[in-house]
């Protein structure tokens, strides 16, 4: 038989099956369980003290998915379960699917949100310390990390010196948690929620570099970046839930802080100029629409034009290994 077949249909339709196996598998520490040491469906049961019929489940649908391997009865994590999805790696990513997981509630509204072009999330990304951060940030820091890293390579952090930086919106801190690793003599600033802060602080600390990570308490709408300051600046995962017109007021209020012939750094989910790109980054524009007033994917284009207005006149943008872009203003 030829012609299309309903494959692609049918695992688009069962995607929040996916999540919410992954997701379960996360929150009962299946992975963990597997991590070294294969193990019946029984056996899984027991050490995550779950049911042994929820367990057979779980294994089914992960090995399903090709997340665990079977043999002779045994489930055993495949490499890439084992790098990602067991808890205390830095490329931890299962904590990402207990979020997805968490806000299903708002997705069963995104026809509404599509109809009027407003959200449908109670906990839009407006709101001051919104709770929402609280979980969010640990969770997507695995996805930052290994771009923190790059970032770091190419502008040399490691022999900089005693350079300073200012990390908008840094969350868990993981740009500055790896970029104080590598520079020790660095010192890493980043203005975010009280709330969210603390978190910072706590996962910087897990690198043993909290003593030179500095936070600012405040809303970075309001909050004055100050003046010829910093050698680097730091906008990652923030512009896509930004208006363009803030999206620009920020760069102006970055171009003032950053020092003559420092860098500015965005990463964020980048679409090229004809709106084509990552799966992911094209699907984010539906989170922000779902989830905030004025955000969006932006293309190229539109950061050019934003970096080239606020006073950046060399922009370079470059790809990475995940899903997400970097920019590199000066
Ligand atoms: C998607 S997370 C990105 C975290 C981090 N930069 C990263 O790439 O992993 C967005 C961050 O921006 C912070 N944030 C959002 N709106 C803010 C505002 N108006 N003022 C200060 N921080 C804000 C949130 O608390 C959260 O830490």
């Amino acid at each position: 038989m030829s012609g299309p077949t309903p494959d692609k249909i049918m695992q688009i339709t069962t995607g929040g099956w996916a999540t919410s196996i992954l997701g379960s598998a996360a929150r009962h520490g299946i992975f963990d369980a597997l991590e070294g040491s294969p193990a019946s469906a029984e056996d899984v049961a027991k050490k995550t003290v779950i049911s042994v019929r929820g367990a057979q489940a779980l294994l089914d649908g992960l090995a399903g998915l090709g997340l665990l391997t079977l043999s002779e009865g045994r489930y055993g994590n495949t490499p890439e379960a084992s790098q990602f999805l067991v808890k205390g790696k830095p490329s931890y990513l299962g904590g990402m699917a207990q979020v997805f997981l968490e806000d299903f509630s708002t997705w069963q509204h995104m026809p509404d949100a599509v109809k009027t072009g407003l959200p449908v999330a109670s906990n839009t990304t407006d709101i001051a310390d919104n709770p929402f951060w609280h979980m969010l940030v640990p969770a997507i820091a695995a996805l930052s990390f290994p771009v923190a890293q790059m970032a770091a390579e190419k502008l040399g952090i490691a022999k900089a010196g005693a350079v300073s930086w200012l990390d908008v919106g840094g969350g868990s801190g993981v740009w500055s948690a790896v970029w104080l690793g590598v520079n020790k003599q660095a010192t890493g600033f980043q203005l975010d929620w009280e709330g969210v802060n603390k978190i910072g602080r706590g996962y910087v600390a897990n690198f043993g570099v909290a003593d030179r990570f500095k936070t600012i308490d405040g809303d970075f709408h309001s909050t004055d970046f100050g003046a010829a300051k910093y050698d680097f600046a730091v906008y990652a995962h923030i512009a896509h839930q930004e208006t363009p017109a803030d999206n620009l007021a920020n760069f102006r209020k970055f171009r003032k802080a950053i020092k003559p012939g420092g860098t500015l750094v965005v990463n964020d989910f980048v679409l090229a100029d004809d709106r084509t790109g990552h799966p992911f980054a094209m699907m984010f524009a539906s989170q922000m629409l779902v989830a905030t007033k004025g955000g969006f994917t932006y293309r190229q284009a539109d950061y050019r034009k934003w970096l080239g207005e606020a006073g950046f006149p060399s922009v370079e943008i470059v790809a990475t290994p995940t899903p997400s872009t970097l920019i590199f203003a000066r």
